[in-house]
């Protein structure tokens, strides 16, 4: 199909040699169903303390949790799975054109051209975009436009009420989001995971953390997402009417490890393409993310201040020399 991004063709020598010198799984065999703790914001009116406690407590033990009644409608989710997929079924020539939707370069991005393994091939394609790039994107050819701006209107919202709460019981000032994470500098990437002819060989995504605060993310029913805690890695079953939250490396730093941002994955289905969309919480580049050390936990900061800028560069130049990103351990202090 003309829309497919050649990965049969690009990583031939890749599927050819694809037993010698593989990097090993971690806990490659052990995959088990997981029940993530679902949470119903709605709760927040009638019993606020009982679901704070809720959400706290998921992000302290799984650092993943569901939500529902998160106030984004079925209608703007089942509108953004439809434009994602008219946008994504577009030749792939149209989508490696230098002036595709009118983003910045490097915003459609598919496999991985520097991997020597077929296990650091993303089986999949993506559009990354920084927020403050959709006021750019041409409106006249698609109603993608209107579309993100209508989810992520919602999502910036549920975002930054989600940080504030998680953030009570760390003692950071209840503004701290409001004045580190301005309208535009959160990303929103949309991803699509093609059948994949090999999916034990080759991940839909491979095991990262998240870089943002904390990430939205709205799953199709097909699943393959998979997160690891204590050694295991589990499948996350899909729910249609939830959202998945995940913890990000910004909020483990911010909380002195008290959140935890897990790893997590993709695995290819062989017959049914996939889509996502995650929104990455983000703050401006300038933000200085310090370990808090709130008065119930007098333990020293586990990491050194850093500014959003500084991460970033670092994992990008990470990524760059060794195709992993390092993470949150090249702050420790
Ligand atoms: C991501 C991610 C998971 C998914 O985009 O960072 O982890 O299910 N996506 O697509
Ligand atoms: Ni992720």
């Amino acid at each position: 199909m003309d829309q497919e991004p050649p990965f049969g063709e690009t990583y031939k020598t890749l599927l050819h040699n694809s037993s010698l010198g593989e990097p090993k799984d971690e806990n490659p065999l052990i995959v088990e169903e997981c029940d993530l703790p679902l949470i119903d914001l709605s709760q927040l009116n009638a019993e606020r303390d009982k679901c704070i406690k809720q959400i706290t407590q998921a992000a302290r033990e799984w650092g993943f949790f569901q939500v529902v009644n998160h106030g984004i409608s079925q209608k703007v989710l089942k509108i953004l799975k439809d434009e994602q997929t008219k946008v994504f079924h577009l030749p792939f020539q149209k989508k490696i054109e230098d002036n595709f939707l009118n983003l910045s370069a490097n915003s459609y991005r598919w496999g991985n051209s520097k991997a020597t393994f077929l296990r650091h091939v993303p089986w999949s394609e993506a559009l990354h975009l920084s927020l403050a790039d959709i006021s750019r994107m041409d409106e006249c050819k698609s109603t993608l436009r209107s579309t993100i701006e209508a989810f992520v209107a919602v999502a910036a919202s549920l975002a930054q009420s989600l940080a504030e709460i998680l953030s009570q019981i760390l003692g950071i000032k209840s503004t701290y989001f409001q004045e580190n994470c301005p309208p535009n500098t959160s990303y929103l990437r949309l991803n699509r995971y093609p059948p994949c002819p090999f999916p034990s060989k080759a991940f839909g995504l491979m095991p990262h953390t998240d870089s943002s605060f904390l990430t939205i993310l709205y799953q199709d029913h097909v699943g393959g997402l998979q997160l690891l805690k204590d050694g295991k890695w589990f499948r996350v079953k899909p729910n249609p009417q939830a959202l998945v939250i995940n913890i990000g490396d910004l909020f483990q730093a911010l909380s002195n490890d008290v959140f935890k941002s897990i790893k997590h994955r993709v695995v290819s289905s062989e017959e049914v393409e996939r889509f996502s969309v995650a929104y990455f919480y983000c703050p401006s580049s300038d933000a200085v993310i310090q370990s808090c050390c709130s008065t119930k936990r007098l333990l020293p900061a586990v990491y050194k201040h850093f500014s959003f800028r500084e991460y970033q560069q670092q994992v990008r130049k990470d990524v760059e020399a060794t195709g992993d990103k390092v993470g949150l351990s090249r702050f420790l202090l």
